[in-house]
């Protein structure tokens, strides 16, 4: 044991401040949803007890769509003999402007998912490692250390990894509540601008994600618009992270930043507008680790496109997303299937758990529900919210992700993601749902009895001596999970 410390600290000289910071985050209390799925994942046949991971936000439901297209098109691919004619100059392509093709192809595919309401020039396109290489390439190019971004909370955890980690920004949040279903107010966006500059903080921007993950919601155009009215009248940032534009399922439609600056009855300058795109979720392809920034700003683009030497696409990847991207029929088949399929899913499993009576904020897209089990609470706590997503990973036996995680201030809520798996799968995960909410009160865990709403109030949990400890260890310790942590071998 004292050897280890001895040589943690060693370790501690010998390396530098980022590296010897925790703002990767990895040991969060939050990971051990992800370690308890990891240990001992759920299998139909091999292990129907094991937990399923629905912490997952993934897009699994088009596959069949994107396999059958790779088989019809073996051409697209340098590692086959209809494609090897290419392969030695897209093996030896580094060039960090990106293949032209793969540029004109994304900026093809970002303005087919915004509705053709809008295009895109292939030459503002910047890649990155994903949208968290995106994100930290913008925070880089932005901001300085300690200046700080606004966001919208309850937001993304790894925002937290992402914006912050090797950076040295900050992130203030303003806070979003259910009262008005998490909107965003100009109250609330004042309040925490003005909380920054009492803290002698520099706001360079404003973040938003339009669909919101966690929330399933989109942005609509007053808000939208006010929003750009903000930034401007500070003169700050405004980054607009829309991977989920593909995932919108029902009305009201997305409407995307990028159209919003064109109106004529708003004044904006462009310099401070960027858009942060991926094709993780819309294409649901996050091994591909294809990221874009999309600047207004012609230095951004300048600068972004020399920081993207560290953390291009592979040139084998872009070479097959050109072809596939380019297909326009396939393209437009694949995202009206998507969007009919998500909206599938998502209905089943509202309504499924509607029948035992757990409600979710009312959404139309994105890959999760944000749930609402606040009635399961024994008191409006952060403390009483952990103990609950114990009993439900030990327990219920599914991996999900408390509302804490997200920075949201009030206790009770959950994302539960619903595209990550079959729809065997997620019938189990159902039925679990639903036979822990019919359990009889003393089969939960430490029940308290209460007179009004019997059905809620049987789980109703109270909070173990043990849950106490692992909320002070969680609140010692800054919250974060991080979606790609090597040690979970899982993603988001
Ligand atoms: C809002 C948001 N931004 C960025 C990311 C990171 O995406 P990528 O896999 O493209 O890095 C995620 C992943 O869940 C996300 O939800």
């Amino acid at each position: 044991m004292s050897s280890i410390m001895g040589w943690k600290q060693q370790q501690h000289h010998l390396l530098s401040k980022i590296a010897n910071s925790d703002g990767h985050s990895e040991d969060s209390l939050y990971f051990d949803g992800w370690k308890a799925y990891d240990k001992d994942p759920y299998h139909p046949t091999q292990n129907p007890n094991g937990v399923i991971q629905m912490g997952l936000a993934e897009n699994q439901l088009c596959f069949d769509l994107i396999e059958d297209w790779t088989k019809r098109h073996p051409e697209a691919s340098i590692c086959t003999a209809e494609g090897i004619k290419g392969f030695k100059d897209i093996a030896t392509f580094q060039d960090y402007h990106g293949l032209l093709t793969f540029r004109k192809a994304v900026a093809n595919f970002m303005g087919k998912v915004r509705g053709g309401r809008v295009t895109f020039d292939p030459d503002r396109i910047v890649m990155s490692g994903g949208a968290t290489g995106a994100q930290e390439l913008l925070a880089f190019c932005l901001a300085d250390p300690g200046d700080a971004f606004l966001v919208p909370s309850p937001y993304y955890p790894a925002f937290d990894r992402d914006l912050r980690w090797r950076t040295g920004v900050q992130l203030f949040p303003v806070i979003c509540e259910s009262s008005n279903n998490f909107k965003i107010t100009m109250a609330a966006l004042e309040d925490a601008y003005r909380k920054a500059q009492e803290a002698n903080v520099r706001v360079k921007g404003l973040l938003i994600t339009n669909p919101s993950n966690p929330l399933g919601t989109v942005l609509d155009r007053d808000t939208l618009k006010s929003l750009v009215r903000f930034i401007n009248q500070k003169n700050i940032h405004l980054v607009c992270d829309e991977i989920y534009a593909a995932t919108v399922f029902n009305h009201p439609n997305f409407i995307s930043i990028s159209e919003i600056i064109n109106e004529e009855d708003i004044s904006c300058n462009r310099d401070l507008i960027h858009l942060v795109y991926s094709l993780s979720k819309d294409m649901g392809l996050p091994g591909f680790r294809v990221g874009i920034v999309y600047s207004y700003n012609d230095a951004v683009v300048n600068c972004g496109r020399k920081m993207s030497s560290f953390g291009l696409v592979s040139s084998q990847t872009q070479y097959l997303l050109a072809s596939m991207l380019s297909d326009n029929e396939f393209v437009e088949r694949l995202i009206e299937e998507s969007g009919k399929r998500l909206a599938t899913r998502h209905k089943v499993f509202t309504a499924k758990l509607l029948e035992v009576g757990i409600t979710c904020l009312k959404s139309n897209a994105g890959l999760f529900c944000w749930m609402d089990l606040r009635p399961l609470l024994k008191e409006s706590t952060v403390e009483a919210e952990m103990a609950l997503w114990r009993v439900i990973i030990d327990e219920v036996k599914l991996n999900v992700s408390p509302g804490s995680s997200f920075h949201c201030t009030e206790p009770g809520w959950f994302r539960v993601c619903f595209a990550n798996m079959d729809s065997e799968t997620m019938e189990v995960a159902l039925q679990r749902i639903q036979s822990f909410v019919r359990k009889p009160k003393e089969a939960a865990e430490v029940p308290v009895a209460v007179k009004a709403k019997p059905l809620r109030n049987n789980l109703r949990l109270s909070f173990t001596r043990t849950r106490s400890r692992r909320f002070e260890e969680f609140v010692m310790s800054p919250h974060l999970i991080s979606p790609h942590s090597p040690l979970v071998s899982a993603r988001t």
